[in-house]
């Protein structure tokens, strides 16, 4: 989604606008730009598609300046045209925008009336437009921002870069994030940590509603209701090293590698090392009396909450009602008095999921968060936050995020199963034990790269494919299917095995692979049954099962992957890494662009 970044420091800013944009490219973007003061009037150098042709743009026609806001947009209101690139400005105002002004329209049509005149198909540009008028009427550039600001409706970020003013920025947001960065002798705006990793590691993140005045040497902050605030200034871990590829072609490759150790890394964060139990941060309620949880996410971290409404009704005994949060809080589910609200979300700045969770807790339930991404806005407004360990994903399909959100939520059920006394002692420490050899376990599956790679090409002359799991594997099959189809623009479908018969086995025909995931559990004579359906009309089975399931059924199917035995219960952890890796490779054999595919974007901060 949008990027923003905004910096008032020295000479030479345009390069550092460019760097720190890079630094935003996960975000996903289809055009980009960046605005500076050259002798006091605003410059811009705007381009469609990648920022190589914005840098293009600034070999051919330099930018000076010492202060300056960038931008690589996601299109949502107009094309991704240099037209519609941000920044967008006046003669006397430069504005980046990250989300969507929901009242833009009326806005247009009243400065219409008095003159304005729209070059855009943009709602951002409208944000110029009425600053502009304030200034007009002879505001001061704070007070013009801070009157625009009381009358723009939706979710937004925003950067403002005002002519003749080379020591002021404004910013705001509302919604979606925006970080306040300081520097020595610089200050600095952007929508993330990431942006601003080699330029400082001390920010402020703005809270709902807050808009900043910037100056070289300061920052002063004021809430939603114009008074004065403090924010705390947070020293980020995100180091320019972390965000790299370490000598792998694709960040999705580099962090399909990173799980076995991230997924140690955050099974350390839970198990205690004395006595190897699960050991959570104390939770807000008491697990014992919850009557009813409800898990909300969207997209991957979705199959996250699926897979855990079966660990929980399985081993705590718990009703879980599972859904995805652009629809959840538009259902007026009666909630339960006491019942506990999970959200799931890798960069905890998902619209969606913030707004079911601001849904959830205006309807008094408690909110627990797992969460990549701290200090993001979901982990701030959470009662209780479990961190995912995965440090920054980059790569825009999730990968160790969806498994280090597994580990976590696993070790979720564990803590409540055992407060629920639903669980003995020797099966928690069985299955405690099962969830600390999944980093082992998940280096072997990785071994099988070289095998899939093969597969692969055969997936990538296939216009679609079907993906098949039944009880906890059959949330990885709907993964495999989303993880395919994001990367490789391949048409893929995740089905609960048994569900063929009911209607997609007409679909089946010698074209089209069939990723059968089929971990020898208690389901699994059932899973064979609905293969043998699908290799009797022709369909072409690649199976991933362990040693029992290829010996029972290998005969059976065109291709195999044995992954390792392990306990049902951890089994779809470790299930997710091989449909990782046929996604990866497929779209490598298809030439797409693998840590950015069209369309897509990393955050999804509109509704
Ligand atoms: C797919 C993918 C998305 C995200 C979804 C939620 O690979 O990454 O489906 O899972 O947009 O994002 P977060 O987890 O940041 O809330």
């Amino acid at each position: 989604m949008c990027g923003i970044i905004g910096i008032v420091g020295r000479d030479g800013v345009s390069e550092l606008l460019l760097e720190g944009l890079k630094r935003l490219e996960y975000r996903g973007y289809d055009s980009a730009g960046i605005a500076t003061l050259v002798d006091g009037a605003i410059e811009r150098r705007r381009a469609e598609g990648k920022l190589i042709n914005l840098e293009r743009r600034l070999a051919e026609a330099p930018l000076a300046g010492s202060i300056g806001i960038g931008h690589t947009r996601w299109a949502t209101h107009g094309g991704p045209t240099e037209g519609n690139a941000h920044p967008h400005a006046t003669d006397r105002v430069a504005v980046v925008h990250n989300g969507i002004i929901e009242n833009y329209q009326a806005l247009t049509a009243e400065l219409t009336r008095k003159g304005h005149v729209f070059v855009t198909e943009t709602d951002t540009e409208v944000v110029a437009h009425l600053i502009t008028d304030y200034l007009q009427q002879g505001k001061a550039p704070v007070e013009a921002c801070r009157l625009a600001f009381h009358r723009l409706e939706g979710a937004f970020a925003l950067a403002i870069l005002f002519a003749g003013e080379e020591n002021l920025m404004v910013g705001t947001r509302r919604g979606t994030p925006l970080a306040v960065g300081y520097g020595d002798g610089a200050m600095y705006l952007a929508s993330d940590a990431f942006a601003m990793a080699p330029l400082t590691n001390r920010l402020a993140y703005l809270e709902d509603g807050d808009w900043v005045v910037l100056t070289r040497n300061s920052a002063e902050i004021r809430a939603a209701d114009d008074t004065p605030v403090e924010r705390k200034i947070h020293v980020s871990n995100v180091s320019a090293a972390l965000i790299g590829k370490a000598g792998h072609r694709h960040f999705m490759l580099k962090e399909i590698f990173e799980q076995p150790q991230v997924i140690g890394d955050t099974i350390n964060a839970f198990v205690s090392a004395s006595t190897g139990t699960i050991a959570l941060p104390d939770l807000p309620f008491d697990p014992a009396k919850v009557p009813r949880l409800t898990i909300v996410a969207c997209g991957t971290a979705y199959y996250v909450a699926m897979v855990a409404k079966y660990w929980f009704e399985q081993v705590a005994r718990l009703p879980v009602e599972v859904d995805i949060g652009s629809e959840f809080r538009y259902r007026d589910t009666p909630f339960e008095k006491g019942g506990v609200a999970v959200f799931v979300s890798q960069s905890g700045e998902t619209l969606d999921t913030l707004e079911a969770l601001r849904h959830a807790k205006r309807a008094g339930q408690h909110i627990v968060s797992i969460v990549n991404v701290p200090e993001s806005t979901i982990a701030r407004e959470s009662d209780r936050v479990l961190y995912t360990l995965a440090g920054p994903e980059i790569g825009v399909a999730s990968t160790k995020a969806f498994t280090t959100q597994l580990t976590v939520m696993a070790c979720l059920v564990l803590a409540f199963a055992r407060a629920r006394g639903t669980i003995s002692h020797e099966r928690e420490a069985e299955l405690a034990l099962a969830l600390r050899e999944v980093p082992a376990r998940a280096a072997e599956v990785l071994r099988h790269d070289d095998a899939i790679q093969a597969l692969a090409s055969m997936v990538a002359e296939s216009r679609d494919a079907l993906y098949l799991g039944r009880g906890t594997a059959y949330p990885i099959a709907l993964e495999g299917a989303l993880k395919l189809k994001e990367i490789s623009y391949i048409h893929a479908e995740g089905y609960a095995a048994g569900e063929m018969k009911h209607g997609p086995i007409s679909l089946i025909d010698d074209g089209v692979p069939v990723i059968a995931l089929a971990p020898s559990d208690a389901l699994f004579e059932k899973v064979v049954s609905n293969i043998q359906e699908v290799a009797a009309r022709s369909g072409r089975v690649l199976l991933i099962s362990d040693a029992d399931g290829v010996a029972r059924l290998g005969g059976k199917v065109r291709w195999s992957i044995e992954l390792p035995k392990v306990d049902p219960f951890v089994a779809p952890i470790l299930h997710s890494l091989p449909v990782q890796l046929l996604a990866y490779h497929t779209a490598v054999a298809k030439g797409t662009d693998v840590d950015q595919p069209r369309n897509l974007a990393k955050s999804v901060t509109v509704e």
